[in-house]
């Protein structure tokens, strides 16, 4: 059943509008994943609409050949949904019939948010933690254990019900796709069970058995890493997509990170780092060197790693909830951005250093401290999140893209940093499916 959603205030697209309308420079309605197709490219600029529709590319971030491109939107517009994908993207005066109408009202609609880095596998939770952070304690990389103790002591059950009503909770305020990593069982069996249930619940799995050295390795942590690199690997790789470090002071420096990462190729999982979160160490080059899809924090950077990100396909993924959550300094996404990297933004959901699930805080955040405009937050969230995970199908809604989109209670993006705080999703679909 095909739907048409009419009425839309600005939709953004995050694609070059060649695909919205053969009428617009376009090559028509494109089956099939991303649109890689060069035929007729006229990359959305100025085509104004006698309708009324105003195509614009108004950031330059993440422009790539394929997938997602460059942040672009247009005004009173309309989408059709069909089969999960969308279908046409266009002026709302020209929208063709569909078998359902949706009237948005003059909101805007936006590609949903892809979250690429989130810790939903655990039990527990470290509220006095977070209280006695706001109190003058520092944040530590140790706390981790307490969660891990936690989540030990789960059944598979109560780990489940802890992730589905987190996935829940992403979903209602917008999140469509989202990664989720191991990293509080750190045996084998409990990762093990954490990478099969993450699976349960998104294609995105990240195998982190490398978060932290457990207690009982404390006095020899040589021998956890041969556990991560070896058995637990092996146990883990069937149910995951991606290997994860946390490559930092307090839990693996940087040839332990690489034994991890490179064992972790060996079993056919893709890198990506905890990097640079807490001291400006070697996580971001490690990153870039083993071709990581993503380097996570990026809070801590030398001129040589913005320089080493921006000649790089590995994406810089910022986590502003973190630095909220525990009073450190924002990442310097303005810089990284000015240098050419790739910037994308996630929760870091976690029960440690940051339980939000909610992306808007992020989009707020990024905009008001670390000086990213409205549009270079709202593509992270959503193009350069899907750019992480290295997935052309989502993060956009160009032609033959997933129908994942959220609907929000404003006329225009902005309105995600502009109403900070307030709960704006009027409407979500995933895969074409009103969720929300
Ligand atoms: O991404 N940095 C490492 N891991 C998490 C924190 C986990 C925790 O404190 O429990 C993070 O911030
Ligand atoms: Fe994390």
């Amino acid at each position: 059943m095909s739907v048409l959603i009419t009425n839309i205030g600005e939709l953004v697209t995050n694609h070059p509008e060649r695909d919205a309308d053969p009428d617009l420079g376009g090559a028509g309605p494109v089956p099939g994943l991303g649109a890689a197709d060069a035929a007729g490219a006229v990359p959305g600029l100025g085509a104004a609409d006698a309708a009324g529709a105003v195509p614009r590319r108004v950031a330059e971030q993440g422009a790539g050949p394929a997938g997602p491109g460059s942040f672009a939107a247009m005004a009173r517009a309309a989408l059709v949904i069909d089969e999960g994908r969308v279908a046409w993207t266009g002026p709302a005066s020209r929208a063709p019939a569909a078998d359902q109408m949706v009237d948005a009202g003059g909101r805007a609609v936006l590609p949903g948010f892809v979250d690429s880095h989130a810790h939903l596998v655990f039990a527990g939770e470290r509220g006095a933690e977070f209280a006695a952070r706001m109190a003058g304690q520092p944040y530590r990389a140790g706390g981790i254990r307490s969660t891990v103790a936690a989540t030990r002591n789960a059944t598979d059950d109560q780990l489940r019900a802890n992730l589905r009503r987190l996935a829940a909770e992403m979903l209602a305020q917008g999140i469509t796709t989202f990664e989720c990593k191991s990293g509080y069982g750190l045996t084998v069996p409990d990762e093990a069970r954490s990478v099969s249930i993450a699976a349960e619940f998104t294609p995105e799995v990240t195998y982190l058995g490398a978060h932290v050295v457990p207690l009982e390795f404390e006095s020899n942590p040589g021998g956890y890493v041969d556990l991560v690199c070896g058995e637990m690997l092996d146990a883990c790789a069937p149910h995951a997509q991606w290997v994860d470090v946390f490559c930092e002071q307090g839990a693996f420096g940087r040839d332990e990170a690489a034994a991890v990462l490179v064992a972790g190729q060996a079993a056919g999982l893709q890198p990506r780092v905890h990097a640079n979160q807490l001291t400006a160490g070697p996580g971001v080059q490690l990153a870039v060197q083993v071709g990581a899809a993503s380097a996570d924090h990026c809070s801590n950077l030398t001129d040589a790693d913005v320089d080493a990100l921006a000649y790089s396909d590995t994406v810089a993924t910022l986590l502003p909830g973190v630095e909220f959550s525990t009073r450190h300094p924002y990442p310097d996404g303005r810089r990284l951005l000015d240098a050419g990297a790739t910037v994308a933004l996630a929760t870091d959901c976690n029960p440690g250093s940051c339980f939000s699930s909610s992306m808007p805080l992020c989009i707020a955040l990024a905009v008001r401290e670390m000086h990213l405009t409205t549009q270079e937050a709202v593509w992270a969230a959503t193009a350069g999140g899907a750019r992480a995970l290295r997935r052309t199908d989502v993060g956009h809604l160009g032609t033959g893209a997933r129908a994942d989109l959220v609907m929000i209670d404003g006329p225009s993006h902005a309105y995600l940093a502009y109403r900070p705080g307030v709960p704006l999703m009027a409407g979500v679909w995933r895969a074409g499916e009103r969720v929300a």
